[in-house]
């Protein structure tokens, strides 16, 4: 199989072709994601909640995400493997480097890092030193204790603002992809235009040019809360590989997420 790169995320947005990612932590899911045609998978360190436990992504380690992006890579050779760097891991540019080298050197295509106009010295070091970088803004779960919980960022015109201005600072700085997690769907939207690299949401909408699940909440196992844009592909396909097809079915065809999975 020819390994996904970043050059085809980009052409798939200009053809304006959605395609559906997925999280991954373990050899087997994803081999199955790889064997069903996801192009994109991400180690998160949302595993702190799902494998882990915690109640949210602080505890994880470098060498935890080094973990699972090795065992990620194993069962998945041609996907694009993008690996979380975790809280606190990128808190200097030279702490940053480090910890990317890491991740790649565990398999990472990319590595993903959360926040805004104040990374792009690091994503500028890391861009230069062979390291692609994903961003992530709008919820970004790191964050979870200076925004009070975990909440709908951009609401208001001031904060929509300074997202799209993060968001067009870091394209300049390097950046080649973006999460955009829980933002209201037309911020997303003229985020995904106004960007010449992909934007893939969770929680902003369907006009984003990818999309992307926690595994377990597209599977329906997400224990306690389950988030408003999750949807349990599980429930209705009976088996995992038909719920991993109808998800990537859905993004492509612009049916998932529907409104009642987004914010306004
Ligand atoms: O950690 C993670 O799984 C993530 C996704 C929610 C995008 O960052």
């Amino acid at each position: 199989m020819k390994p996904t790169t970043v050059t085809h995320l980009r052409q798939w947005k200009q053809e304006q072709r959605k395609f559906a990612s997925l999280t991954a932590y373990d050899a087997s899911f994803a081999k199955l994601f790889e064997e069903q045609g996801v192009k994109v998978l991400l180690v998160g360190d949302s595993l702190g909640m799902t494998l882990q436990g915690h109640d949210s992504t602080l505890p994880v380690t470098v060498a935890d995400v080094a973990y699972h992006t090795r065992a990620v890579r194993r069962g998945a050779p041609a996907c694009l493997l993008l690996a979380d760097m975790p809280f606190m891991s990128y808190a200097t540019p030279s702490l940053a480097c480090t910890n990317a080298a890491e991740l790649m050197q565990a398999g990472a295509n990319m590595v993903k890092l959360e926040g805004g106009s104040w990374l792009c010295e690091t994503v500028k070091m890391l861009t230069e030193r062979a390291v692609p970088v994903c961003g992530h803004l709008g919820l970004t779960p790191q964050s979870v204790n200076v925004f009070g919980g975990y909440k709908v960022q951009g609401r208001d015109e001031l904060a929509a603002k300074q997202l799209l201005e993060d968001a067009k600072n870091l394209e300049l700085a390097g950046m080649q992809l973006l999460v955009l997690e829980c933002v209201p769907s037309e911020l997303a939207r003229k985020i995904t235009e106004e960007l010449t690299i992909p934007v893939i949401g969770i929680g902003a909408g369907n006009a984003t040019d990818g999309q992307i699940l926690v595994m377990h909440d597209a599977f329906g196992i997400t224990g306690g809360h389950t988030p408003k844009f999750a949807k349990n592909f599980l429930a209705q396909s009976g088996d995992i590989r038909s719920a991993v097809q109808q998800y990537m079915q859905d993004v492509e065809q612009g049916i998932y997420p529907a409104e009642e999975h987004s914010f306004n």
